[in-house]
């Protein structure tokens, strides 16, 4: 008798191999009509940001931006609530994360970027679809068992256990159908696009009110920090998007390497060493296994002399942006104010449109 394999093996639980697969076909009809796609995707505003985020997320939604696809790009300001009692500097720290986006090329034209709490009609929808999803449902979301096994607090408080339905609801306020993810979102993805779908079941007398908003995994490969762990701000081993040059070169010089003179590619063996092969790799936009096989008995001086002078050369750029939109806090403000009105327009509509479905004509 033969076995015919129906389920995805267990370690795909999350579907992260179709999702793949589906986000090559989607890959293909972003170029055939951007005009049919809208993202919603965001950064928590808890910091500047770093090369991790940038190789892993910012650059694609430039792209994305750039072949045509509308964009909203939160600012989730309430979500830092989520493991923290009070939210430190936040004026200081969304200012920061617009000049990030300014810097990288989001273009206020053609892309929004609001704050969630300034669009309360988002906020409004949240009560419904909380009503739509069971308590079961949130104590299983693996990213957010994950997320309070880090936290810094004792007791896990409402909007940590609630997030994923807050993050449905910037989703399904803007009736964005393409969401840029990592794969540690495909959870929160997959109960934004139940709740859509109850939603619909439940309310839209035959009509699709919301959209199932789809993932789009980048095949982005993963940039450690300069420990050879997860690059990220609070470990202090990230290179930030506005570091100068002398900060980077020092970060640099400190990163992690290992005992072994030649220098390689290999991920697996060698992560730390493959980091910062893969880094200059990225900057340079040349294979990882080329720039490794060049340096090769050079050794790892060599090797972060040419990382330290890709990264600075490919971030120059973007920090001369970045330093001219700092001296103008006007435009800074301006393109918040517009992008909280547009975001506004669009939610307050999707809002009247679930008040319709829902009968709540008062
Ligand atoms: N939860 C995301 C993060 O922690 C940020 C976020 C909030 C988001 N709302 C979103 C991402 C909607 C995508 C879509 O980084």
């Amino acid at each position: 008798m033969s076995t015919i394999q129906t389920t995805a093996p267990s370690t795909d639980t999350l579907g992260t191999s179709a999702a793949q697969a589906r986000s090559a076909v989607l890959e293909e009809l972003i170029r055939e009509d951007p005009g049919r796609f809208r993202v919603l995707t965001g950064d928590r505003p808890t910091g500047r940001l770093h090369l991790g985020h940038y190789f892993g997320t910012l650059h694609n939604r430039v792209r994305l931006q750039n072949l045509g696809v509308e964009m909203f790009l939160i600012i989730p300001d309430y979500q830092v609530l989520t493991d923290r009692d009070v939210a430190d500097n936040l004026t200081g720290h969304v200012e920061e994360l617009v000049l990030d986006y300014l810097a990288i090329g989001v273009d206020p034209a053609r892309s929004t970027i609001f704050t969630h709490s300034a669009v309360p009609a988002l906020n409004q929808l949240l009560l419904p679809f909380l009503s739509l999803v069971s308590v079961s449902e949130l104590s299983r979301n693996p990213t957010v068992k994950d997320e309070i096994a880090h936290s810094r607090q004792s007791a896990v408080n409402g909007l940590m256990f609630t997030y994923p339905v807050h993050q449905a609801a910037d989703i399904l306020s803007c009736k964005a159908n393409l969401v840029p993810v990592g794969q540690d979102q495909l959870p929160h993805l997959e109960l934004t696009r139940t709740v859509a779908r109850r939603f619909n079941d439940r309310y839209g007398d035959g009509t699709a009110v919301f959209p199932q908003p789809e993932a789009l995994l980048s095949n982005a490969p993963l940039l450690l920090g300069t420990d050879g762990t997860k690059m990220s701000k609070s470990r202090g081993n990230a290179i930030a998007l506005s570091a100068d040059a002398d900060e980077t070169a020092r970060l640099i010089r400190g990163a992690k390497t290992d005992a072994e003179r030649h220098i390689t590619y290999d991920p697996v063996a060698r992560p730390e060493v493959s980091s910062l092969v893969l880094l200059a790799a990225l900057c340079l936009d040349r294979p990882p296994l080329r720039v490794a096989e060049e340096i090769g008995s050079a050794g790892a001086a060599a090797l972060k002399k040419t990382v330290t002078e890709a990264v600075n050369e490919y971030l120059a750029p973007i920090r001369a942006r970045r330093a001219e939109y700092a001296q103008d806090r006007a435009f800074l403000r301006r393109t918040l104010r517009e992008g909280n009105e547009r975001t506004r327009a669009v939610a307050d509509a999707t809002l009247a449109e679930v008040r319709a479905a829902m009968n709540s004509h008062y």
